[in-house]
């Protein structure tokens, strides 16, 4: 079988499954089987597989016929440019968490040295993009999943980060020694009744989905602690899911009755980042 042929029976069989971006999915997989980039796919496209190439490709296919992720498959996903390797322990990162990555930079902008927190850091993805856009921010990144401290740990050696991350396991802020300037958390927000609708779930840990009954049961635990970690004039930004973001905001006013709360939009027109900042006292 060529690299043609290949590429054409699995984007078929991906598109028959309805499998979202079939024609892309089948090329990253066939990449991955030959370890190959897409310059040489293309432009030596009737080269033959060897037989274990091809029993490569097959397993890969078939792995993405029963639902597991492509990142999963492949071992890795790129984020704001930048590439990150994933496994089944760690949520894989989505590109609409680059606009909480976008308004952090922003923002972090009016510090000499910030000092950061990433909560529910995961593969390391939003601390790590932190790091290496802000060379005088001092980062932390916790995460209650020791196991996916374990692979951010992978990602800041990877992007040479290790000494500007300080990796935290335990609840949310929690762990921290100090208050910090900057709060950014890309938390679970999925509510539980919701979770079987998750296209990735039974691959994803439910630990990085689950936001409890109303969805907002960790995102509210996290305004409460940071009433205690947030430095005067900062700034707390969280991600939220869709139609959350009245909820969220109330919850804010609540608890911090003198701050300053927007919404930021994503393209698409949704409310996708909280942004809390405290007045300076
Ligand atoms: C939605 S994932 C986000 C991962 C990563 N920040 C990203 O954007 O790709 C949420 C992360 O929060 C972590 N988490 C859940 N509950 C937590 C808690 N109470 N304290 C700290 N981390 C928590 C999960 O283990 C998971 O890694």
């Amino acid at each position: 079988m060529t690299r043609r042929q290949a590429l054409s029976h699995a984007r078929k069989l991906l598109a028959t499954n309805n499998i979202e971006g079939a024609s892309l999915e089948a090329e990253l997989l066939l990449r991955y089987a030959l370890k190959i980039d897409r310059i040489q796919l293309y432009t030596e496209p009737d080269q033959g597989l060897t037989p274990q190439q091809e029993e490569t490709y097959r397993h890969c296919i078939e792995r993405r016929l029963k639902g597991e992720p492509s990142a999963y498959i492949v071992g890795h996903r790129e984020f704001f440019g930048l590439d990150f390797y994933v496994d089944k322990n760690v949520l894989i990162p989505r590109p609409e968490t680059e606009l909480l990555v976008e308004q952090a930079i922003v923002r972090s902008r009016k510090y000499s040295a910030p000092v950061i927190v990433d909560v529910g850091t995961g593969c390391g993805a939003i601390a790590t993009s932190l790091a290496l856009n802000l060379p005088n921010a001092r980062i932390y990144a916790t995460d209650v999943s020791e196991v996916a401290v374990n692979v951010a740990r992978c990602n800041c050696q990877k992007h040479r980060v290790q000494d500007r991350i300080s990796l935290l396991i335990g609840n949310m802020l929690k762990p921290l020694p100090e208050s910090v300037d900057i709060i950014v958390a890309n938390l679970p927000y999925v509510r539980t009744t919701n979770l079987p609708q998750v296209n990735t779930i039974g691959f994803e840990p439910c630990l990085a989905l689950d936001g409890g009954a109303d969805g907002l049961g960790i995102i509210h635990q996290l305004c409460i602690q940071a009433k205690d970690k947030l430095l005067s004039s900062g700034c707390l930004l969280m991600e939220i899911g869709m139609g959350q973001g009245t909820a969220v905001t109330n919850l804010l006013h609540d608890i911090f009755s003198q701050a300053s709360i927007k919404i930021i939009l994503d393209l698409s027109g949704i409310a996708r980042v909280v942004c809390l900042t405290l007045p300076s006292y």
